[in-house]
């Protein structure tokens, strides 16, 4: 088919939930992406944070391959031996103690939702709610929107699952005077991915954390963007020294392979029983063969390669500042970076697509960067030659 005719089919069946670029993708390799034209693209959008082992990995591929030659689904009915490794290495690399599987970053934190909600109802009873930060973002499902405090999101889909308050993300003054007797936890990015590309302010997530043990409220971190070495730690947490209660992670976790997982720490482990949650799919032999796998990979230099390639591509982005008064700050940790313009986002990026490099949009005015974690110096100055260009072109 060639990219019109898909456009076409699409557009036709598909329902339109999504802005979708003009470009039929086909084929990945590395960090590079191709359409159905032969086009070839360097993708510093990775799948939104996905491809961080960067596309069609060999080792990954060859995972899939063999699981799908063995088994591909079984049920949670059985016990699934990479189901059981990869729970292992995910609790022993978090500090973790326990794993739920299900497929999706929303998924991810549904289940934080339900098992908080469990752990209050057994210890803290009456404590109904969990306080996110403005400019959240934690998914699509109903309660999982309900968690991102983001009023486009969630305007016309009202009535939201009741529990959730917002205060200002990074303020702790504020957030110690909602906390209360019906709190029953903090949910948080440690680094505001969607919302803006907008880390936890110095000593804001350790005074959390302090504050959330001393009133007994749980804290959760959504580390489904920022999981598996994307800011050069393998969870972001880590820049800072604090472990929550839960963690949620996706994304990056199966390489491309649909996966989520929710980690509990040891206060709420414990929680869950058989029959409080479920998914048909959830941790398959399939998915968690990819993710195993995947890991491994993330694992062999990967998250060092990201500081290194972070800082070194955030010294760049930098030095755009200085040619282009539109730049007005360079954000980020690793490689997910971000840069804020005084002006819309969107012709950046669409000048830099033209010219063969694939950028994101955080909110109107910032751009967005998720390259995989494999790419070197050298792409980042092939990708900064493109946005030199680009800049040309837009801020003329
Ligand atoms: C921090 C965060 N949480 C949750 C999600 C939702 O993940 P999914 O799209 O896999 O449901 C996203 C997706 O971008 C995210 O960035």
């Amino acid at each position: 088919m060639t990219t019109e005719e898909i456009i076409a089919l699409t557009e036709e069946y598909v329902l339109p939930t999504y802005s979708r670029l003009p470009i039929a993708a086909v084929r990945g390799e590395g960090c590079y992406l191709y359409d159905a034209d032969g086009n070839e693209y360097l993708d510093f959008i990775g799948g939104i944070a996905v491809a961080s082992q960067g596309h069609c990995h060999p080792k990954v591929v060859a995972a899939i391959q063999k699981q799908a030659e063995e088994l591909i689904h079984c049920s949670n009915l059985f016990h699934i031996p990479s189901q059981a490794l990869l729970a292992q290495k995910l609790c022993l690399a978090s500090g973790m103690k326990k794993a739920f599987f299900c497929n999706s970053g929303a998924e991810a934190n549904e289940a934080a939702i339900k098992l908080a909600r469990k752990w209050g109802k057994l210890n803290k009873s009456g404590a109904t709610e969990i306080i996110v930060a403005a400019h959240s973002f934690h998914g699509r499902t109903m309660g999982a929107l309900s968690a991102t405090a983001q009023s486009k999101y969630q305007k016309d889909f009202m009535p939201l699952v009741p529990g959730f308050r917002e205060v200002p993300f990074g303020d702790l003054e504020a957030l110690t005077q909602a906390v209360g007797p019906q709190t029953l936890a903090v949910m948080l990015e440690p680094l505001q991915g969607e919302g803006g590309v907008h880390p936890a302010p110095a000593g804001y997530l350790e005074a959390v954390r302090r504050l959330t043990e001393k009133e007994n409220v749980l804290l959760i971190f959504d580390e489904v963007q920022t999981g598996f070495g994307r800011t050069g730690k393998m969870f972001a947490c880590q820049h800072y020294g604090v472990k929550p209660d839960i963690l949620t992670l996706a994304k990056a976790l199966g390489s491309g392979v649909p996966i989520g997982a929710m980690l509990a720490g040891s206060k709420v482990a414990g929680s869950f029983a058989p029959g409080d949650h479920a998914s048909t799919y959830g941790g398959n032999p399939l998915a968690t063969a990819a993710a195993l796998t995947a890991f491994e990979v993330i694992s062999e230099g990967l998250v060092q390669q990201a500081a290194r390639v972070g800082e070194y591509f955030k010294k760049q982005l930098n030095s755009l500042k200085e040619k282009w008064p539109t730049v007005q700050e360079v954000r980020g940790l690793g490689l997910l970076l971000g840069v804020e313009l005084s002006v819309p986002a969107a012709p950046f990026v669409a000048a830099a697509r033209e010219r063969g490099l694939l950028i994101l949009t955080a909110g109107e005015k910032v751009l967005r960067f998720l390259p995989p974690l494999t790419i070197t110096e050298h792409e980042v100055d092939k990708a900064m030659a493109i946005l030199e260009e680009a800049f040309s072109v837009c801020c003329k």
